[in-house]
């Protein structure tokens, strides 16, 4: 049953990846295939007053440009728009009035025979506007903060113990915009069937999402529209909700009967999906001993007017310390952009980051290590639930990665430490993120050769859910991994949610189990029927697939291949569906954790910041693949590394418009970025979460990053920078 499981399984996928026979979104073919290029909005609010196309229609290949005065309907309620994971509101619609409701929204599209034409023409489209006043400025407008989530249970009375606390620490944490920036474009090639369906190709989390929400924005059945993803070249939360782009292909393909494939530019891609900028105010009170006792966290972060999107900035410092008293709040700022999304780690990325930054504040004033203090609140059980976990090996994070870092030679005094021109800097931080499972299904076809199709509709956004359901099928039915074949991301296939939120390996790997018990049982059935067979009166728990048979589990010498059981049972394949859900439990919380080690170096005359090693101890419960699981953990670390030092969106607010939307202007880390990082998963056995005992490993990887590097920076310098990103002009400063 183990042969797969916990091993470092190289993907399935890799092959077809690394050569290019994995076709993307905007790679798929079409006869006739038309191009779009998005015209978008330079103002950030108001109306358009008049738009001109006829320059544009006349150039040769163009054969419309699409607005909302001539486009084909759609759907006019609410409803409609609302995908599975809008948040509350009234989502914005592309080219559905003359309304402007953020700078770079999408007016028209022009549609061409080739891209080059399409936006040639463009440029020829005249927009006139009526501006009305506006405001993008999260800070010029915290005045406007409105409590938007419902109050978290406050414990005792945090204002009054932080007042009178014996050390105290309080200050503000600015995390700026940040723009998503996967590899792939956000891209969507719509190919129109002959009998008028139509078939779509769509970087996207999670097909079915885009497949239902489609079907309501167009009016459709289900089965005149299918869509597929069945490679997506990152996507980090930018493709849960639907992108703007699969509107516009599939309304081009429908207007003109036609294939339409749109590719946003890396530019446009700045219209879409961004972590919202936060304010991130934390107050921590400590008895001199190093007890917690007040805690109060209040986020303010920026939504467009049109939508309340929040995440759980604030509950992290809720649940993680021990605390008798406490305070937490988030409130919502509605600007003039649009709708900020899901990015890895929504709401810790920025939450967790401002509290071990205070943390860390902290310690100093207490002169205390920054692991002691920690350790001094540690709590075993959910402080804001007040819980047991099913799990939680954080100590033992703590412990292996300090180990493993070397933390113990560290000289706690700020600038102590250097090697020739570099200050060095030594910081911690806790991660934490939660382990959510969803229910999904899968379809399981075995062939009488002992070969297995697997499918499922969830996506595989480049964190290897295709690998880590062969794993689990492998071993379920005692199968070698070159037996199975694993199909996903098609809006035909059997149910899953969009893939985020690191739900989608325990979600999928369980759906994956549940399936295999039905294929268990029906050649049980075969088997027990054949005359003197080895199994006859078995009861199912007492039988395992091994080795192309099914056995006894007590004595796996008594057994019938596969093989056997389907040749005498008449059958030449056996074919099973099953949707898994899991048990509720209201007895436990469910989380990862994490204790990160980061060390800089500093040029003392031009503050020029390295983060020379990383070392990230994870708890994340029985780790399914420690080949993929790892990429995750460390493509986690170099986005933390972005988020400490480099990433940041920069509007100009006389405008309302983003100033740096590119990738030459918008840093992000570069391979000279990225020096040594070690990801260690200590064992953390876990009875309760679910049968594999597993938890998820796509958002854990950047919590607590950025507050190990900050903390690493002040450590070197002196210097407390709370507005990220840390970049040289502020350690000079
Ligand atoms: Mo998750 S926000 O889809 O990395």
């Amino acid at each position: 049953m183990n042969a797969y499981i916990g091993t470092p399984t190289s993907r399935v996928d890799g092959r077809a990846k690394v050569t290019g026979a994995a076709k993307y979104a905007g790679e798929f073919p079409a006869d006739g295939l038309l191009h779009g290029f998005v015209v978008e909005a330079t103002i950030p609010c108001g109306r358009i007053a008049r738009l001109d196309t006829s320059a544009a229609l006349q150039v040769k290949g163009v054969l419309d440009v699409l607005t909302h005065a001539n486009r084909p309907p759609l759907a006019d309620k609410d409803e409609a728009w609302r995908d599975e994971v809008a948040p509350e509101g009234s989502p914005f619609r592309p080219l559905y009035d003359d309304t402007v409701k953020f700078n770079g929204q999408p007016i028209a599209l022009v549609v061409a025979e080739d891209w080059e034409t399409a936006k040639f023409a463009a440029t020829l489209v005249r927009v006139e506007y009526e501006q009305r006043g506006f405001a993008t400025d999260l800070e010029g407008e915290r005045g406007k903060a409105a409590e938007m989530d419902k109050p978290h249970k406050p414990r005792g009375d945090a204002a009054a113990t932080l007042a009178q606390a014996r050390v105290r620490h309080e200050a503000e944490y600015v995390i700026p915009t940040e723009h998503h920036n996967p590899m792939e474009l956000y891209a969507t090639t719509a190919i129109w069937d002959s009998n008028g369906k139509l078939t779509i190709y769509d970087k996207t989390q999670g097909v079915q999402n885009v497949h239902k929400f489609l079907c309501g924005v167009f009016d459709k059945k289900p089965d005149d529209i299918r869509v597929a993803s069945p490679y997506v070249g990152g996507a980090f939360g930018s493709g849960l909700r639907p992108q703007y782009q699969v509107v516009l292909a599939t309304l081009g393909a429908l207007a003109l009967k036609r294939s339409v494939r749109v590719v946003l530019t890396r530019q446009q891609m700045y219209g879409l999906g961004y972590r919202p900028m936060t304010i991130e105010r934390v107050g921590l009170g400590a008895k001199s001993d190093g007890t917690l006792d007040a805690v109060t966290h209040e986020a303010i972060a920026v939504t467009s007017r049109y939508e309340d999107f929040a995440r759980n900035d604030t509950g992290w410092a809720e649940q993680l310390y021990s605390s008798p008293n406490s305070r937490f709040s988030h409130k919502l700022v509605h600007l003039d952009v649009s709708t900020p999304c899901d990015m890895r780690a929504p709401g810790a990325a920025s939450g967790v980051c401002a509290l071990e930054c205070a943390m860390d504040e902290l310690s100093v004033a207490l002169k205390l290590d920054p692991i002691e203090l920690r350790l001094k609140c540690y709590s075993d059980r959910d402080q804001s639930e007040n819980l047991p976990y099913t799990s939680k090996q954080l100590r033992e994070c703590y412990a292996r990665g300090a180990d493993a870092f070397g933390w113990s030679r560290r000289n706690p005094a700020p600038r102590s430490m250097r090697d020739g021109k570099e200050l060095v800097g030594w910081g911690m931080a806790t991660g934490v993120w939660e382990a959510l499972q969803m229910p999904v299904a899968v379809r399981i076809v075995l062939t009488s050769n002992g070969h297995a199709e697997v499918s499922c509709a969830a996506s595989d956004i480049g964190t290897g859910t295709y690998t880590i359901v062969a794993q689990v099928a492998a071993d379920a039915l005692g199968l070698p991994i070159e037996n199975i074949s694993v199909r996903l991301a098609d809006s035909t296939l059997p149910q899953a949610p969009v893939e985020g939120g690191s739900w989608m390996a325990a979600s999928s790997a369980h759906a994956v189990l549940a399936a295999a018990e039905e294929v268990r049982k029906e050649l049980l059935r075969l088997a027990g029927k054949i005359h003197g067979s080895p199994l006859a009166g078995a009861e199912l728990a007492d039988t395992v697939l091994t080795d192309g048979s099914i056995a006894r589990a007590s004595d796996n010498r008594r057994a019938v291949s596969i093989a056997d059981a389907m040749r005498h049972g008449g059958v030449e394949r056996i074919e099973k569906e099953k949707l898994n859900q899991f048990g509720e439990d209201k007895k436990h919380a469910r989380n990862t954790h994490s204790a990160v080690f980061a060390e800089v170096k500093v040029d003392e005359l031009l503050g020029v910041i390295r983060v020379t090693r990383v070392v990230s101890a994870i708890a994340a419960g029985r780790i399914l693949n420690t080949k993929t699981g790892r990429s995750q953990i460390m493509g986690g670390v170099v986005w933390g590394i972005g988020m400490a030092l480099h990433e940041e969106t920069v509007m100009d607010h006389r405008f309302g418009r983003i100033m740096n939307a590119n990738i030459a202007e918008y840093h992000i880390p570069v391979n000279a970025d990225v020096h040594d990082i070690d990801v260690i998963f200590v064992d953390e056995p876990d009875a309760h979460i679910n049968a594999l005992g597993i938890k998820g490993l796509g958002e854990i990887g950047i919590v607590g990053v950025p507050a190990a590097i900050a903390n690493a920076v002040y450590h070197a310098t002196g210097k407390r920078i709370r507005r990220f990103p840390i970049t040289l002009d502020k350690v000079l400063d």
